[in-house]
């Protein structure tokens, strides 16, 4: 990548208003037309060592013989005007910038700007490392992309990501899960951070069982597993059935109490036949939880055992994929993340399990706003109190509208690519308290790809292109062409089987 020398680009003027501690206008040298432009950081330096670091907004080009009516008086009367008069030497082009920090030779921290800068100062292109420090960025971060126009690589605070929860929020096809897959490149490299990805299309195992250390990695496909029911407790099967009454949860814990007596191993159809023959309850309640049982029996989903060890599934670095894509049941689906979610942070409260990151596609699906959903509770308790635990959520949805608020406002870190639907950008500009009008209004426009990234994880909100992948050529969702050729070759390769 070219590296840009810290040359003059321009000097800071007055206006009627301007500079003040919100705005400074520039005037551009106009031999810079081609290297400047809206979205890069500048610095002016003053002579007594303070270094202000802004951002350009808006650049316009002005030309004050065109201000007055004179300019159309003037053609009429000589057609050949230009030249005699230079009018193009007139032209000036302007930049407006927005102040976001400075700091002292002396001190080396960033603060607030609290004085103006002088009109006649001059400002220069901002160092990559000067952008670095002022957003907040480490050396060993998290490396997510670069912010191009400064040459500056993106390299976030993985604590400070951390330290509560992620949202990433984008119209289908922006780059939700392109994005997602850098971040576990990241992760994954940390050998330390253990996460566990709800993936409902199956997208990341084909990628991401191709990188090295595949000892750190597991998919775990849904149709493979089974809910061990000996390992329920009644109120545990009680959260797979949202309709139950107090009355009929005391009757399934007695009804574990009597068949715990007999065995170990029973299934939901065990409990069934207990509840049936059971004595003095209420023929309405006894029917009506033999249904349910019946229902989730019916999910195929529960055994009397299973192979499933969380705690010695979730080891440190370790990235295991519950791939939920051969599942077409909405509700088989909540009730696997549920199950998984539910197990796994009740161990990392115990301290069984490294720190972790849940990270959750389609989040709408099993945590919405409007719908009960089995899935839900658990997401909303570790949006809630995941933070003391370390136990971290990345919610990656395209319907933020539909996300359940009590969730979506734990997540204090919004990586958000393009956005279309008014409603959800009205809903966007509301819960995300750092973002700004202006940048809300640029998300429509942005590319794939190019993402915005706000709150807790960096200083000021940014503009970034998220980088390509390291670790792997595989794509997450081919093109249209590439799957029809991938299925024409598949397809080839089974009629020479059968001739
Ligand atoms: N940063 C990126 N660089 C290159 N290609 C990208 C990038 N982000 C997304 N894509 C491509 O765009 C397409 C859609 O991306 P995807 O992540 O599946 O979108 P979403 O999850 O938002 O629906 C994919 O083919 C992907 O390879
Ligand atoms: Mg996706």
């Amino acid at each position: 990548m070219e590296v840009r020398k810290l040359l003059t680009i321009g000097r800071v003027i007055a206006t009627s208003t301007t500079p003040n501690l919100e705005k400074i206008d520039l005037i551009l040298n106009k031999t810079d037309e081609n290297q400047i432009e809206k979205g890069q950081f500048i610095s002016i330096e003053e002579k007594h060592g303070r270094t202000v670091i802004g951002l350009i907004t808006s650049i316009k080009k002005h030309n004050a013989y065109f201000e007055t009516h004179q300019a159309s008086v003037q053609e009429n009367v000589s057609r050949d005007f230009d030249s005699i008069f230079p009018i193009d030497e007139w032209e000036v082009i302007l930049a407006e910038v927005k102040p976001l920090g400075e700091f002292q030779k002396s001190h080396n921290i960033i603060k607030r700007i609290k004085f103006p800068v002088s009109p006649g100062t001059k400002a220069t292109l901002a160092s990559p490392s000067l952008i670095s420090r002022l957003l907040g960025f480490k050396d060993k971060g998290l490396f997510l992309g670069y912010i191009f126009q400064n040459n500056v690589k993106v390299k976030i605070d993985v604590s400070r990501l951390l330290r509560k929860h992620i949202a990433i929020l984008a119209i289908s096809g922006a780059g939700k899960s392109y994005a997602a897959s850098i971040l576990l490149e990241e992760l994954h490299q940390s050998e330390s951070i253990s996460v566990l990805l709800i993936d409902p299309h199956g997208e990341y195992g084909p990628l991401i069982s191709s990188w090295d250390n595949s000892d750190k990695i597991e998919i775990i496909k849904g149709s493979y597993l089974s809910i061990c029911v000996p390992e329920l407790t009644a109120r545990e099967i009680s959260e797979f059935i949202p309709e139950i009454s107090p009355v009929q949860t005391r009757i399934l814990e007695k009804a574990l109490m009597e068949i715990r007596k007999e065995s170990q191993l029973y299934g939901l159809n065990d409990i069934i036949k207990w509840v049936d023959s059971s004595e003095n309850v209420n023929t309405r309640t006894k029917e009506a939880l033999i249904g349910w049982l019946h229902s989730l029996s019916k999910t195929y989903l529960f055994s009397s055992k299973s192979d499933l060890n969380f705690e010695k599934l979730m080891e440190p670095g370790k990235i295991v994929v519950l791939d939920l894509a051969d599942i077409t049941s909405i509700r088989s689906r909540r009730m696997l993340t549920h199950y998984f979610l539910k197990n796994l942070y009740r161990l990392r409260t115990k301290k069984k399990i490294p720190p972790i990151v849940f990270v959750i596609e389609e989040a709408h699906q099993f945590c919405s706003q409007n719908s009960a959903s089995i899935s839900k509770w658990i997401i909303e308790t570790i949006a809630r109190e995941g933070r003391k635990f370390y136990a971290s959520l990345c919610l990656i949805s395209q319907r933020p509208v539909n996300l359940s608020v009590t969730a979506l406002s734990q997540c204090n870190t919004h990586l958000i690519l393009r956005i279309r639907n008014p409603y959800d950008l009205d809903f966007i500009g509301r819960t995300s308290e750092s973002i700004d009008r202006p940048s809300l209004n640029f998300l429509p426009s942005l590319n794939i790809g190019e993402a915005l990234l706000v709150g807790e994880a960096i200083n000021f909100p940014t503009f970034f292109q998220i980088r390509e992948r390291k670790l792997s050529i595989n794509e997450i969702n081919p093109d249209f062409e590439s799957m029809a050729k991938n299925y024409a070759k598949k397809w080839n390769v089974r009629k020479d089987r059968n001739k």
